[in-house]
C-alpha cells in the first residue's frame, strides 16, 4: 500500500492514476469527505482521514503502508512542519518517504523552494530510507487559461517571453513516481525531473503551430497576475512566493537537465508540442 498525500491537486491525481493503472494499490490521505470520494473516483483503493499538520491522523493514516508519496501543498507556510510529521509518519510505519520536492530548492531567494530545502536536508538526516524528486514547472499549468489562449490569442504569463523553462509534463512527472516508488533501487536517490527548455515566447510560435492561428506571448504585469491568484483564493504567503518568483524567472529562468528524467523513463521527457498536439487534439 502507497500513501499518497493532497490527492486532489493535479500532481495526487495524476500519480493516483498513473499508480492504479500500475496495479500499485493508493491510500489517499484526505481532510473532507467529498475529497475521500473524489480520490476513490480516481483510482484510489481505500482513504485515510486526516490533515498534514495533525501528526497523530498522519501516523495512523501511513499504518501499513510501504511508501508515502509525500506531496506537499503548494506554497504553504508551515512547510517545514508539515514535512516533519510526514517523516515522523514514515518512521513510525517503517515506510520509504518519496518526497515530491521542486527543482532547484537551494534558491533562498524564492521562500517556497527554499522552506523545501529544509525539508529535504530534514529528510536526509532523518533515517529514513527516501527518494527525492525535483520536478520543474508543469505543462498543465496552463491548462486552465488554455480556452482563453486559443480565445484572445495571447499566451500570458507573469514572466519574461524569452525567459527559459524546462516545462515537463505531469504524465511524465507520475510515470517517474511510480518507477521510484515501486523499486527499492532508487532508495536515498535524489532526481531532477526537468522536460526540454523553452520560453514563453517559443511557446507561443508552437502554439500557432498546432493551433493553426495566431497565438503571441505576452508578459502580465505583477500586479493584474496577483489580483487575479487572490481572487483564486491565494493566501498572502503564496503571493508573497509568486511576487518573488517572477523576477526571478526573468532573470534566469527555471532550467534543469532533461536528461535524468529521460533515464527514469526510458524515453526523451515529452516536448511541449507533443503535449499541445495531446491537448488541442
Ligand atoms: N505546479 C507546478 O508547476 C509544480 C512544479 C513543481 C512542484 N510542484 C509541487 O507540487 C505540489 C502539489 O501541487 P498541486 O498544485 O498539485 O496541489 P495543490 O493544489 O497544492 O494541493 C491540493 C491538495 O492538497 C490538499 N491539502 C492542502 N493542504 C493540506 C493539508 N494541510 N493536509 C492535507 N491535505 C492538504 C488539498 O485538500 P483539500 O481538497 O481538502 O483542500 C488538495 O487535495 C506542491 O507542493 C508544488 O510545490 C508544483
Amino acid at each position: 500500500m502507497i500513501l499518497v498525500t493532497c490527492p486532489g491537486g493535479k500532481t495526487g491525481r495524476a500519480a493516483i492514476a498513473a499508480l492504479a493503472a500500475a496495479g500499485r494499490p493508493v491510500r489517499a490521505l484526505v481532510r473532507r469527505e467529498a475529497a475521500a470520494e473524489a480520490a476513490l473516483r480516481d483510482g484510489a483503493a481505500e482513504t485515510a482521514a486526516g490533515d498534514l499538520a495533525d501528526a497523530a491522523a498522519l501516523m495512523r493514516a501511513a499504518k501499513g503502508c510501504a511508501a508515502i508519496y509525500y506531496i506537499a501543498p503548494n506554497m504553504d507556510p508551515r512547510e517545514r512542519a508539515l514535512g516533519d510529521n510526514v517523516i515522523a509518519a514514515a518512521k513510525g510505519a517503517g515506510a520509504r518517504l518519496v518526497f515530491h520536492s521542486v527543482l532547484h530548492p537551494q534558491l533562498e531567494a524564492l521562500p517556497h523552494h527554499w522552506q523545501r530545502h529544509f525539508v529535504e536536508q530534514a529528510i536526509i538526516e532523518s533515517g529514513v530510507p527516501f527518494t527525492i524528486l525535483q520536478p520543474g514547472s508543469y505543462m498543465q499549468n496552463m491548462l486552465p487559461g488554455w480556452a482563453a489562449t486559443v480565445e484572445s490569442g495571447v499566451h500570458r504569463m507573469a514572466y519574461d517571453v524569452d525567459a527559459p523553462m524546462s516545462l515537463v509534463d505531469l504524465d511524465d512527472i507520475a510515470a517517474a513516481a511510480v518507477r521510484v516508488l515501486t523499486d527499492e533501487r532508487f532508495a536515498h536517490g535524489i532526481y531532477e525531473l526537468a522536460g526540454p527548455a523553452i520560453t514563453l515566447a517559443e511557446k507561443a510560435a508552437v502554439l500557432t503551430r498546432v493551433l493553426g492561428r495566431d497565438i503571441r506571448a505576452e508578459k502580465q504585469e505583477m500586479d493584474a497576475f496577483l489580483k487575479i491568484a487572490a481572487g483564486h483564493g491565494a493566501s498572502d504567503y503564496a503571493q508573497l512566493c509568486m511576487a518573488r518568483m517572477m523576477p526571478h524567472y526573468d532573470a534566469h529562468g527555471l532550467v534543469g537537465s532533461p536528461a535524468v528524467l529521460g533515464w527514469l523513463l526510458g524515453r526523451p521527457p515529452t516536448d511541449f508540442e507533443t503535449f499541445a498536439r495531446r491537448v488541442a487534439g
